[in-house]
Order: C-alpha cells, then sequence, then structure tokens
C-alpha cells in the first residue's frame, strides 16, 4: 500500500464477543401514512399487482433485505386508529379522518391483508395497539382476534373473515411515542405507566407467549429524557420486555463531519436508556433484564418543508418522501454498526420506513420501483451481519465536529458466523478529505481468507438514486487483502465497507 494515509488498527477475535446478533435488528417499519400502503405496497391498479392488490415489484425489494420483522400499522397513526375499522368486508369498511397525518383512511387495508403481505415477504410483524384514544379492552379484544384458535367472539369474528388459523403475532408495542405533544392522547408518564401495564397485564391474560414493548422517549431531544423512562418502567418494569427508543437525524445546517458523528448521540441514548433499565431492574430486586427495541430509527429531514405544501384529507399522498443521498447512506451505515456494538442490549431495531415514507424503497404509482442509497448498507448489515457481535479492540485517529469531540474517523463493527465458518467487517471511513489505512490483526481467525471487499462510495456526498439512474451503488473491487493473519485495506475517503473472510477448507 503506498504511503501518506492516516492509518488505524484493530484487532478482532473469537473471544470479544459481544452476543448473538438478534436479526430482529434488521427490522422495518409500514404505517398507515403517505404512500408507505397505498401507492407503496398496495395498487390494485400496478401491473405486477397480485390478486390482493399488492405489488410484487416492491414485494421483491422487500425480500432481498430479508427483513425479520415489520412494525405495523403506526407510528403516530396507531394512537387514533380503530383496529376494527380495518378488517371484514373490505366494501363495508368505513372512511376515516387520520388526525394524525391529516389524511383519509380508506381501510383497504387492515390487519388481516397486512398479516398476508407481511408472509409473503417472509416477515413477522410487530403489532402496535392504540394508547391514544383506546386502552385495555380494544388491545386485549384485538389480540384476541389475532392469536386465539376460536370459540371466542373476537376470534370466531376473524375466522369468518376466512382466517380460520390465528396469525400469532408474538412481539406487540403498547402505543407509540406517549410523551410526544404530537401524539393524539399524550400522556404523562405516570398516566402511560398505569395504562401501559394494565393494558400489558391483560394482554397476557389473553395470551401469555406475547412480548411486549413499553414506549421510551422519542428522541434524545424531548425533555422529559429520561426521567420518562424511569418512570414509565417502574410501572411496567415486570409486563415488558422492551423499552423502545426512537431517532432520526438530518444535516439540516450541511455540516457533514458533524453529521456523520451523529452515532455519537446514539451511543449515548442507548447507553443511558440502558442504565436506566438497570437502575429499575436494581430498584425492584428484580431478575429479568430489559432490552431495547430501537424501533425507529433513521435520517428524516430532505421532506420536511414539503411536507408543509401538501393538502390534507387525501388518502396516500406523497409525505415523508425524502431523497436520500450518499452521506445518508454513510450514517445509516453508522447507525447499524452502532446496533451491531450493543447487540447485548439491543434486540430489535426497525428503519423507519420500509416503502416511500423515510424509505430505502421507492415507487412512482403505476410505475417503477427503486432503491434508495440507504438501502445498501441495511442490505449488507441484514445478509452479512448474523451471528455473533464481536468487541473490535480500535486505535482510530480521532476529529473533533461542532457538537462531538474524539470522533473516531473508522466506525467499525465485526460479525462472526460460526456455522458458515464467516467473519464480516463492517467499517465507515468518516474521514471526508483522506482515505484511512486499515490493518486488523484477525490471527484468532487461522485459515480465513478474503471472499470480497464490498465499498459504497462516490465523488458527491449529495448524490441520490432516482428511478431513471442508480448513482449510488456498492461494488466489490475494495482493496482488502487478508495475508498472514492481518487484514489490510485502504478505506477510501467517505466509505461504507464490508469485508467479508471465509475459511478456506483444502481440498
Ligand atoms: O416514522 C414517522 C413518525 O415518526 C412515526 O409515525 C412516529 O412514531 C414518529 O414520530
Amino acid at each position: 500500500m503506498s504511503a501518506a494515509a492516516p492509518r488505524a488498527r484493530m484487532i478482532v477475535d473469537k473471544a470479544f464477543k459481544i452476543a448473538e446478533v438478534d436479526q430482529r435488528i434488521y427490522g422495518s417499519f409500514i404505517e398507515h401514512l403517505g404512500r408507505a400502503v397505498y401507492g407503496g405496497i398496495y395498487e390494485p391498479t400496478h401491473s405486477t399487482a397480485d390478486n390482493f392488490g399488492f405489488r410484487n415489484d416492491v414485494k421483491q425489494l422487500v425480500r432481498e433485505l430479508n427483513v425479520p420483522i415489520i412494525r405495523y400499522p403506526g407510528g403516530n397513526f396507531v394512537s387514533g386508529y380503530n383496529w376494527e375499522d380495518g378488517v371484514g368486508p373490505v366494501d363495508q369498511r368505513p372512511k376515516r379522518l387520520d388526525l394524525a397525518w391529516r389524511t383519509v383512511e380508506p381501510n383497504f387495508v387492515g390487519t388481516n391483508e397486512f398479516m398476508n403481505w407481511a408472509k409473503e415477504v417472509g416477515s413477522e410483524v410487530m403489532m402496535a395497539v392504540n394508547l391514544g384514544t383506546r386502552g385495555v379492552d380494544a388491545a386485549r379484544n384485538l389480540l384476541e382476534y389475532c392469536n386465539h384458535k376460536g370459540g371466542s367472539y373476537w376470534s370466531d369474528l376473524r375466522r369468518s373473515h376466512g382466517y380460520e388459523q390465528p396469525h400469532g403475532i408474538k412481539t406487540w408495542c403498547l402505543g407509540n411515542e406517549m410523551d410526544g405533544p404530537w401524539q393524539i392522547g399524550q400522556k404523562t408518564p405516570q398516566e402511560y405507566g398505569r395504562l401501559a401495564y394494565e393494558t400489558g397485564k391483560a394482554m397476557r391474560l389473553v395470551d401469555p407467549s406475547v412480548e411486549l414493548v413499553s414506549c421510551g422517549s422519542s428522541s434524545t431531544g424531548m425533555p422529559t429524557f429520561p426521567e420518562w423512562e424511569a418512570i414509565t418502567l417502574d410501572h411496567t418494569y415486570e409486563v415488558a420486555d422492551y423499552v423502545s427508543l426512537h431517532q432520526y437525524y438530518g444535516n439540516r445546517d450541511n455540516d457533514s463531519a458533524n453529521y456523520l458523528a451523529r452515532t455519537m448521540d446514539m451511543e449515548h441514548f442507548i447507553r443511558t436508556v440502558t442504565a436506566t433499565c438497570d437502575y429499575i431492574k436494581a430498584k425492584k430486586r428484580s431478575k429479568k433484564t430489559m432490552y431495547l427495541s430501537f424501533d425507529e430509527w433513521n435520517v428524516w429531514y430532505h421532506s420536511n418543508d414539503a411536507d408543509t405544501q401538501i393538502e390534507p384529507w387525501s388518502v396516500g399522498p406523497p409525505q415523508l418522501e425524502d431523497v436520500y443521498n450518499f452521506e445518508d447512506a454513510l450514517l445509516v451505515g453508522s447507525m447499524l454498526i452502532t446496533f451491531l456494538r450493543h447487540a447485548d442490549r439491543v434486540k430489535m431495531a426497525c428503519m423507519a420506513q420500509l416503502v416511500n415514507v423515510i424509505a430505502p424503497i421507492m415507487t412512482e404509482n403505476g410505475g417503477r420501483a427503486w432503491k434508495q442509497t440507504i438501502f445498501y448498507p441495511y442490505l449488507h448489515t441484514s445478509i452479512y451481519g448474523r451471528g455473533v457481535s464481536l468487541q473490535p479492540i480500535v486505535d482510530s485517529p480521532v476529529y473533533d465536529a461542532q457538537d462531538y469531540t474524539d470522533v473516531p474517523y473508522l466506525d467499525s463493527a465485526v460479525v462472526y458466523n460460526e456455522a458458515d465458518e464467516e467473519v464480516t467487517i463492517f467499517a465507515v471511513n468518516r474521514n471526508l478529505q483522506e482515505s484511512l489505512d486499515l490493518e486488523c490483526d484477525v490471527r484468532g481467525f487461522e485459515g480465513y481468507r478474503l471472499v470480497e471487499h464490498i465499498v459504497l462510495e462516490h465523488e458527491d456526498l449529495k448524490a441520490v438514486n432516482t428511478a431513471a439512474e442508480e448513482k449510488v451503488k456498492p461494488h466489490s473491487k475494495g482493496t482488502a487483502i487478508c495475508k498472514d493473519g492481518y487484514v489490510n485495506a485502504r478505506l477510501s475517503k467517505a466509505s461504507w465497507n464490508v469485508i467479508r473472510l471465509k475459511k478456506e477448507h483444502s481440498n
């Protein structure tokens, strides 16, 4: 390797185990919002539509991402949703005003149709219940409708709707962002804690096998963070299995070095929520460990101005349609790396969202579907990031940004897939001016050889993909070599890297 690039060193070893990666950290989210459902996954007049009206071209892209779990039906939408509106004969379903997004909800797609779609794309569903305008009764009825075998009012109603077998939905969110003033039916932490506890208690009586997510803060910027977690978990600790975290970032002041350091905030968020959970655990003398469900995360800011111009009360308007650029893909890669480094506590995470609405997949109504820039780091981690997350010991040069100091240029995570005898190094070079020479000690992985070094790079941080042209896409011409127990690679300036190693067997 020729001289003069800054250097970073890493040591990777099987013994430095953080935890088995829970595949549900590669989850996503479909909300009844904008064109996520109507014009996104569902468009009966589209040339690729199946018998239920779902677009096959979109299904194909979702399958490619191998999404293990999808949160549904909201989001802010769920806090005003009557789930009963979305079941039974479609022509008898009411049209309702959705106050969260000021649209008309036609209820063409509801619980059963979504469960069908999710099965088709190979995903489980994380169902949210309405704790905004509703409560214990609606939640326990929905669970009975979905999960009870039969012989009761709600389960027999499901059967009469043509779904003989229960859906068996395992994971349930106890409301959404109940700390937010924008939420329909916002609660104080005491009000939410009591309601969530009683709802969870009733739900467990219907089906003891469910896993429940207690609402955490809507972002680190909330004035009630982290007091919200401390008070609500005091109520819900014994009934819930996870607490939720939500966070979106944006490069509003066009300071890319600072923007790429935003995962320092995410680190702080995860550490603070973990500490708060453990404080409640100690306070309650509980043996149970609370896990984290980062069930909304992404970049969200490009569409903010356009959204103020949208006329209210239509079906499927183009809301939250962020067009992602190359630097967004780098930050998304770093966010995924952050989840991997916290694999011991973050067990679920949902990229918000999946189609059209702040999403890796975009569609035209009646037309094409394509991959946004952020599709790629999501794809790579979802495909190659399954196994055990290993703690890399990293020595990297650092920089200071507007809001953060000592930001390592090298942001990395490592996953060891023992069954497939593969090791994958995920790395972002945050340096916007220079490449970074990485030397990684992998002597603990004797007999491993390089499979490929995938790189996502682009001269223009603001480059975007459109239906007509995919400007930002990965190549496999990275410089990594693996020799004598060391991987050496030159990581291009501002790049996302996936370095794949596999054990070589002679014969
Ligand atoms: O994902 C978009 C919105 O962001 C969700 O509806 C809400 O929960 C969050 O504020």
